[in-house]
């Protein structure tokens, strides 16, 4: 299995190095524009007291554990993911928070829960991964109760933007990059999936990460990792990347280096009837 950001987390027990996801999402989770993103989308649920929650591909449970928050004392959130590594660390780092969620091993395709048994359902950047979104959406609507929400967070990278000179590498590795994940634009797809997944009352909002130095874009990204893949795989010829890369090094130093990428929020309600 592929150490790519792009391609791995479909299946991260498998990397040969799984710090490598690890550190990707703590990366994001401390992201001041990504802490946004997610507080916004945990407050789409409008969780209360006494409720039950499910965030599906929670990875390291930072969501979840939020999730068990709003919902205490008497409610419960669950955690499930399809990677032992990413249900290992959501455990321990949860572990000294003061209410935690219950983490669950599973496939969010063919979910372990009853119809209805949950009054929120969130998943965050893990359509993006798997091969039917639509059969991941209707399992969620499925335990979701009627009235329930459910809320996606995705990125469309089909709106990644790096500035630099170099327009032609620029835009054939942000093509390569995108065509890399299983579903690169599965945010553009949101607001029709739910649709499609029998929900109903749906709104899509889209909010631009920006990152403004390179570190952050080659944690969350890794560009000079794409940029060696994609010569290897014959998408650009050999040495087209290196000034792009230099330009890209020259710019972060002197503090003018920008990226950005669009995240959508999709939420639907599943009909009470
Ligand atoms: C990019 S991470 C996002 C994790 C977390 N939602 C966050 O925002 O930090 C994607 C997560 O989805 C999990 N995953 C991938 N395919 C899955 C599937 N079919 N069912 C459940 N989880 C899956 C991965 O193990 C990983 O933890």
């Amino acid at each position: 299995m592929s150490d790519c950001l792009a391609t791995g987390f479909a299946g991260c027990d498998r990397a040969a190095d799984p710090d490598i996801f690890v550190r990707c999402l703590r990366y994001l989770a401390a992201a001041p524009g990504m802490r946004s993103i997610k507080d916004e989308s945990l407050a789409w649920l409008g969780l209360a007291p006494g409720d039950t929650a499910l965030d599906l591909g929670c990875g390291l449970g930072g969501e979840a554990t939020a999730m068990a928050g709003s919902v205490a004392p008497s409610g419960l959130a669950v955690g499930l993911d399809a990677s032992r590594v990413m249900l290992a660390r959501a455990a321990n780092a949860a572990g000294q928070a003061a209410v935690r969620p219950v983490f669950v091993a599973g496939d969010g395709a063919h979910l372990p829960f009853v119809d209805g048994a949950f009054a929120g359902c969130r998943v965050e950047r893990t359509l993006q991964h798997v091969p039917v979104p639509g059969a991941v959406l209707a399992e969620m609507a499925r335990v979701t109760r009627p009235g329930g929400a459910v809320v996606a967070v995705e990125p469309d990278w089909g709106t990644f933007v790096v500035d630099s000179s170099h327009t032609a590498v620029a835009r054939r590795l942000a093509e390569f990059w995108c065509d890399s994940f299983r579903r690169g634009w599965i945010g553009r797809e949101l607001g029709r999936l739910l649709s499609e997944a029998g929900l109903k009352e749906i709104e899509v909002i889209g909010r631009s990460l920006v990152l403004r130095e390179l570190a952050a874009a080659e944690a969350v990204y890794s560009l000079s990792d794409t940029a060696d893949r994609a010569v290897a795989a014959g998408a650009l010829p050999q040495g087209a990347t290196g000034s792009f890369l230099t330009e890209l090094r020259r710019r972060d130093a002197a503090g003018t280096f920008f990226s950005s990428l669009t995240f959508f929020l999709a939420r639907g309600r599943k009909p009470r009837t």
